[in-house]
């Protein structure tokens, strides 16, 4: 196992692929760098074994380092197609004068959303110190990381029906965002005379159905969950025969297009008029595959809506001390949590994939005429999975003394930060955002 490929071309990459090389091995870190008789001729199929072997693909891209991808057999083109088809961390690395061209192959376009690091010579370590806190399984220090510090999109399907806190939790979180996020299913409800709707990410399906499920003028609903059990609690409880049928499908496998549209043969679906994805671009690794492939399969004069969540939109005040702040920062560094910057790159990712009119119907939900109940909502809603997910990833390293700290501490303030919730004049906004877009 390696924990860091190198991928490069020769020309003009060979040099700072090398440097980065010989850093990162002395950094102790396992570094797969294939020299120079593999490089020329032929691509050697070797390199596919040692990408499926590596946890992270640090792609070097000096100047018009991509000006070949455009050529099918360019096995650079080949290196990167292989890593995303394995949806490997890819950390591009763009040295001084490299531009992302305009004509990138579309299986490379979604090459620039990853999180990429300016490499300088001048400050190279400051810039390995960059890119190791984007690996994942790497410690920013070099060594092994135990505890995820992650900056990246990871998958991460974190959800298990066993999980009874979590159910409980987001059943919470359903009826706390009613008067956030309804208004938009009303309007989508009143738009089409007829509603077909795929829901993405549907949990037991509490939330589908609420919104859309119970509309009168309900066609089909089509539900699609990684889980096996929460896939059959929602067809036990609210399926009904080639109305209302869920199913146990990965949205992130390759197979996925191909999977959805038997679904759609089987129950004689052309297109759906509505697409629903609350809270699950955030647990994806690559949402703008995803959202390409839901595109296709969506009505001309379909609706998009998708929920979210940026915890860079939060704020809590009063905050003297800094505690709420450090349990955002916890939340953000902790693995089960998803992505936690996600809700920024909604509209990007939208435009992207080829949506048009993607309109931001609300942005935050704040304790701004909240009561009691409400307040204890929201708490609910955010804090405390956060010392849940803690208590998870410590009987999974036991041994991350950072993690254990974090836990202790949290511990240690979640009484108190509870009662100043509470607080009337407490001022707290999350940051959840709501999209909807055409296609
Ligand atoms: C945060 S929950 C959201 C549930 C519901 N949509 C809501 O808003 O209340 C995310 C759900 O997506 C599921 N999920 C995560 N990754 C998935 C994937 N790649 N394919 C299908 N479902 C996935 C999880 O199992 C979980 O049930």
């Amino acid at each position: 196992m390696y924990d860091i490929f190198i991928s490069y071309r020769r020309d003009g990459g060979f040099e700072m692929a090398r440097l980065l090389y010989d850093r990162l091995q002395d950094m102790g870190l396992n570094v797969f760098f294939d020299l120079e008789e593999l490089r020329s001729g032929k691509f050697n199929v070797k390199l596919f074994g040692a990408i499926d072997d590596s946890s992270n693909f640090l792609l070097v891209l000096p100047p018009n380092s991509l000006d070949r991808c455009k050529n099918e057999d360019d096995w650079l083109r080949i290196e990167i197609e292989y890593a995303i088809s394995k949806r490997k961390n890819i950390v591009p690395l763009m040295m001084k004068g490299f531009e992302w061209p305009s004509d990138l192959p579309e299986t490379l376009k979604g090459l620039h959303l990853y999180n990429a690091v300016q490499m300088s010579r001048e400050y190279f370590q400051a810039s390995i110190d960059r890119l190791l806190s984007m690996c994942v399984n790497v410690s920013a220090g070099g060594g092994k990381k135990t505890h995820a510090e992650k900056d990246v999109r990871e998958e991460n399907k974190y959800f298990t029906y066993d999980n009874r806190t979590e159910r409980r939790r987001l059943n919470t979180q359903q009826k706390l965002m009613r008067g956030f996020d309804a208004p938009a299913y009303d309007k989508v409800k009143e738009k089409y005379e007829k509603l077909v709707v795929l829901d993405i990410g549907t949990n037991t399906g509490e939330f589908v159905m609420d919104r859309l499920g119970a509309s009168e003028n309900l066609e089909k609903l089509i539900g699609i969950e990684f889980d096996e059990k929460a896939v059959r609690y929602s067809n036990d409880t609210y399926g009904q025969e080639g109305k209302i049928e869920f199913y146990r499908l990965d949205a992130e496998a390759d197979s996925f297009g191909d999977d959805l549209q038997e679904i759609m043969d089987s129950h004689g679906i052309k297109a759906f008029n509505v697409i629903n994805l609350s809270m699950i671009l955030l647990h994806l690794k690559t949402p703008y595959k995803l959202l390409k492939k839901l595109r296709a399969v969506l009505a001309k004069d379909g609706t998009v809506i998708v929920k979210d969540i940026d915890d860079g939109y939060n704020m809590a005040y009063p905050d003297e001390n800094g505690d709420f702040a450090k349990a955002i920062e916890i939340c953000g560094r902790e693995e089960l949590a998803g992505y936690r910057k996600s809700g920024r790159q909604i509209y990007t990712l939208l435009y992207r994939a080829g949506f048009k009119h993607v309109t931001q119907e609300r942005l935050g939900l704040s304790t701004v005429g909240m009561d009691s109940d409400e307040r204890s909502a929201l708490f609910d809603t955010y804090f405390s999975f956060i010392g849940a997910d803690l208590k998870q990833l410590l009987e999974k390293y036991p041994d991350d003394r950072r993690l254990k700290a974090d836990a202790e501490w949290y511990d240690s303030v979640y009484d108190d930060l509870e009662e100043r919730f509470q607080d009337d004049a407490f001022y707290f906004l999350l940051g959840f955002v709501l999209y909807t877009a055409q296609r």
